[in-house]
C-alpha cells in the first residue's frame, strides 16, 4: 500500500504541471530541459506567461502581495492534497514513516539551495518561529547588548525587547533612514553602534516596509570580525533572491515557505551555522525530531503537517527548475517598472528607493492624499491584491510583485492608481 514518494508522486506531479512540464513547454523557445540547470538559464530563456499558468490566479486577478503571502503553484497544491488525502485514507505505518522521513529530502534541498549543509538546517513553521528560536536559544544576560535595525519585524524586535526585560540584557537600535542612504551608511551606522558588550546583530536582508536592501554579506562579515552573533531575517529574500549563505556565513538565517518561495503554508527554515551548535539551546522538546545534525535535538515539535514538510522540498525544486537568479531578476524588473511608472504620477510619493541597487521587489508609496486602506479596498474592487501601510511611518500602499506577475499586472495596478488620483476613490 505504501509506494515510494519519489516514484509515485514526483513523477506524476511534475508531469501534471510541475517543473518538468514547465521546462518542456514549447514556449521555452527550444531550450532543452536537460540544459536547464539554474546556473545555465540566461535572461530571456524563461517564458513568464508559462510560469504564470502554473498558478491558479485567474487572468483578471492581479496579486501584488508577495511580501505578505504568496499563492502556491499547482505542484504544491497537488502534493499537499495528495498526501493529506492519503494520510486520511490509508495511514498505514509504512506510509506514515515514509512521509515523515520525506522531510529529510526537503532538508537536503533547502541546504543545497542555501549552499550550506543539511546538518545546519531546521525546518520550522515560519520566520516568526525561527526568529524566536534564536532569541530564546542564546544565553544572554545583564551587561549584554543586542543590536537591531529599527524596521525589523516584531518577531525579531519585539521578541528581543520583551526578552531583554526578562533576562536583563539591553537592546540598541540602528534607526531606519528615509530615503535609503546606501549600503555604506548602514555599515558605518552598525559599526558605530557596536560596543564591547554587543553579542548579537540582527537585521533584514530586504525590508517589508519600503523594500530597502541591506549589505547582508558585509554586515555578517562585520559581526564575525567582532565576535558577534548574526541573525539575518530572510523572510523577504528567501525564495526571491539568490541567497548564498556559504558566502555570507551568518550565524542564523530565517525564512518562510509561504512568502516568496510560494510553498506550502506554515513551513519555514532556520539555518544555524555549525559553529553555533554548542551554544544554541532548543526552544522545544518533543517527539518526531529530524534525523541529522542539529535537527536531532532542535526540531522535536510533535506531530506536524508532514505533507507540507514534504511539499516544501517539492517547491524548492520548482524554484530551482526556473532558476533563483532568473526569479530574482524578473521580480526586480517588475518592481522597477512599478517604481518608475508610479513615481511619474503626479502626487505620488515613493518610499522605495529610486536606485535599483538599494531596493528589491517591495514597492511602497503614498498616493497623494488618499488613505492607504481605502486605496487597497478600491484595488480589491478592481481585482488587485495589495497591502496598506497605516500610521505615520511611510504610510500608503505596498505592491510586491513576483515571478507569477506579468507586465499586464503592472499596467493594471498603475492605471488604477492613476484613476484614483484623478477621480478619487
Ligand atoms: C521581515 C519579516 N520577518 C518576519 C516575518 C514573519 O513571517 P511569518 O509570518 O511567515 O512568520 C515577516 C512577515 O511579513 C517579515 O516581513
Amino acid at each position: 500500500m505504501s509506494g515510494s514518494i519519489d516514484r509515485r508522486e514526483f513523477t506524476r506531479l511534475f508531469a501534471f504541471g510541475g517543473s518538468a512540464a514547465l521546462l518542456g513547454h514549447p514556449r521555452f523557445r527550444g531550450v532543452k530541459a536537460s540544459a536547464l540547470t539554474p546556473d545555465r538559464l540566461r535572461p530571456g530563456d524563461v517564458d513568464w506567461s508559462t510560469v504564470r499558468e502554473q498558478f491558479l490566479i485567474p487572468d483578471e486577478v492581479t496579486v501584488l502581495n508577495a511580501a505578505n503571502l504568496c499563492p502556491a503553484p499547482r505542484p504544491v497544491l497537488e502534493t499537499v492534497q495528495t498526501h493529506t488525502a492519503r494520510l486520511d485514507s490509508e495511514p498505514f505505518p509504512s506510509y506514515r514513516s515514509e512521509i515523515l522521513s520525506a522531510k529529510e529530502r526537503t532538508r537536503d534541498l533547502l541546504a543545497s539551495h542555501l549552499r550550506v549543509t543539511p546538518e545546519e538546517i531546521l525546518i520550522t513553521r515560519n520566520t516568526s518561529e525561527a526568529n524566536n528560536w534564536v532569541s530564546n536559544g542564546l544565553s544572554l544576560g545583564p551587561g549584554d547588548e543586542v543590536l537591531i535595525f529599527s524596521d525589523n519585524h516584531p518577531s525579531n524586535n519585539s521578541a528581543w525587547k520583551r526578552k531583554a526585560q526578562r533576562f536583563g540584557y539591553s537592546v540598541v537600535e540602528v534607526a531606519h533612514v528615509d530615503p535609503h542612504p546606501g549600503a555604506e551608511y548602514y555599515l558605518e551606522a552598525f559599526e558605530h553602534a557596536i560596543t564591547p558588550n554587543t553579542r548579537v546583530l540582527s537585521f533584514m536582508q530586504h525590508t517589508n516596509t519600503s523594500g530597502d536592501v541591506f549589505p547582508a554579506r558585509e554586515l555578517c562579515a562585520l559581526a564575525r570580525e567582532r565576535g558577534i552573533v548574526s541573525l539575518v531575517d530572510g523572510a523577504q529574500s528567501f525564495g526571491l533572491m539568490d541567497v548564498d549563505l556559504s558566502d555570507w556565513q551568518p550565524d542564523f538565517f530565517s525564512g518562510s515557505a509561504h512568502k516568496w518561495p510560494c510553498g506550502p503554508k506554515e513551513t519555514g527554515v532556520l539555518f544555524v551555522n555549525e559553529r553555533m551548535h554548542e551554544e544554541f539551546w532548543p526552544s522545544m522538546y518533543s517527539a518526531y525530531s529530524g534525523s541529522r545534525g542539529l535537527s536531532r535535538t532542535h526540531e522535536g515539535m510533535g506531530q506536524r503537517d508532514t505533507p507540507a514538510l514534504h511539499t516544501f522540498g517539492v517547491q524548492i525544486e520548482f524554484l530551482r527548475s526556473i532558476g533563483q537568479n532568473e526569479i530574482e531578476a524578473r521580480s526586480r524588473e517588475l518592481a522597477s517598472m512599478l517604481v518608475e511608472e508610479l513615481s511619474a504620477l503626479e502626487g505620488v510619493h515613493m518610499w522605495t528607493p529610486a536606485q535599483a541597487d538599494r531596493r528589491g521587489a517591495v514597492v511602497t508609496f503614498q498616493p497623494g492624499e488618499l488613505e492607504g486602506s481605502q486605496v487597497v479596498a478600491a484595488l480589491e474592487e478592481d481585482g488587485i491584491v495589495a497591502a496598506a501601510r497605516g500610521g505615520r511611518d511611510r504610510p500608503g500602499v505596498r505592491f510586491s510583485p513576483h515571478f507569477y506577475n506579468t507586465e499586464v499586472d503592472v499596467e493594471r495596478a498603475v492605471a488604477a492608481i492613476r484613476r484614483y488620483l484623478r477621480r478619487g476613490l
